[in-house]
């Protein structure tokens, strides 16, 4: 197996994904940080920055439900045909998304969940579960149809505000890609994505907003037998707007 290459770039998600070319993604996986998290930080149910260098108030920057139409388009154009898009968010952020996404063109089949195993914070039944919406760009099977929809690991604690376990990632990366494929996440965070798509032998290009994400998953990465490619803060491009893995489109 080839080794598994990176690129990190540090810009706005939809400013970076209009930076790369059209049909050239295998697989988006990613988390937003949609409006409904504020609610949850009101009220003290999700985990905060302990101290961050590039956040003034501990926290990142929420991505407003309006900009999803313009992000959908960004995610549809730059997957190939025949491709898959997940998109971490809770129930409620799911009824906002949904039909924003099969607008911009997606087909929508179903809510995964991922179950915590444990109870969480919450005043209307405590918090087990959050969804993780599965589109469909064209059409493309999954690998194994025999995995349920129902993936379980536990809660990542102390570690970068909304972490995801790499595992569950990677029963998505394993199910909608092959070894070799690119997979994207423009809102990396502490690059949970990246972690799953590099353990299962894929590439990653990721991004975020906050500096302080590229260096938490820079380092994370460099911590597994992937090299890093095209090092560089600003948004990812060439001539025609090209990932930059040397990977052929
Ligand atoms: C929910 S977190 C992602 C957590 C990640 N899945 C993990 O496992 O660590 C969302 C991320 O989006 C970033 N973000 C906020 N606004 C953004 C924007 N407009 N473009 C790109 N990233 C943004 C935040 O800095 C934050 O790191």
């Amino acid at each position: 197996m080839e080794t598994p290459r990176f690129q990190l770039t540090h810009s706005d998600a939809v400013t970076w994904l209009r930076s790369l070319a059209a049909g050239s993604v295998d697989l988006v996986v990613t988390d937003p940080p949609y409006e409904s998290l504020e609610k949850h930080r009101a009220i003290g149910t999700t985990t905060r920055l302990k101290h961050s260098k590039a956040s003034s108030n501990d926290w990142f920057s929420i991505f407003p439900n309006d900009r999803f139409p313009e992000l959908f388009a960004e995610v549809y154009r730059v997957l190939k045909k025949d491709t898959h898009f997940y998109l971490y968010c809770d129930p409620e952020t799911m009824f906002v998304a949904k039909p924003m996404a099969e607008a911009a063109g997606f087909k929508f089949w179903k809510p995964i969940i991922w179950d915590k195993r444990n109870i969480g914070m919450g005043y209307h039944y405590r918090a087990r579960y959050e969804c993780i919406l599965f589109f469909e760009k064209g059409k493309r099977k999954l690998n194994d149809l025999g995995v349920a929809d129902i993936l379980e690991a536990p809660r990542v604690t102390g570690g970068y505000p909304a972490e995801k376990p790499p595992k569950i990632s990677e029963t998505l990366i394993t199910q909608s890609t092959l070894p070799g494929q690119l997979v994207i996440d423009p809102f990396m965070g502490s690059g949970s994505v990246g972690f799953a798509a590099i353990n299962k032998g894929r590439n990653f290009m990721g991004n975020d907003l906050c500096k302080e994400a590229v260096d938490i998953t820079r380092s994370r990465l460099l911590e597994t037998h992937a090299e890093e490619v095209g090092r560089g803060d600003k948004p990812a491009s060439n001539d025609k707007g090209a990932p930059q893995l040397g990977l052929t489109l």
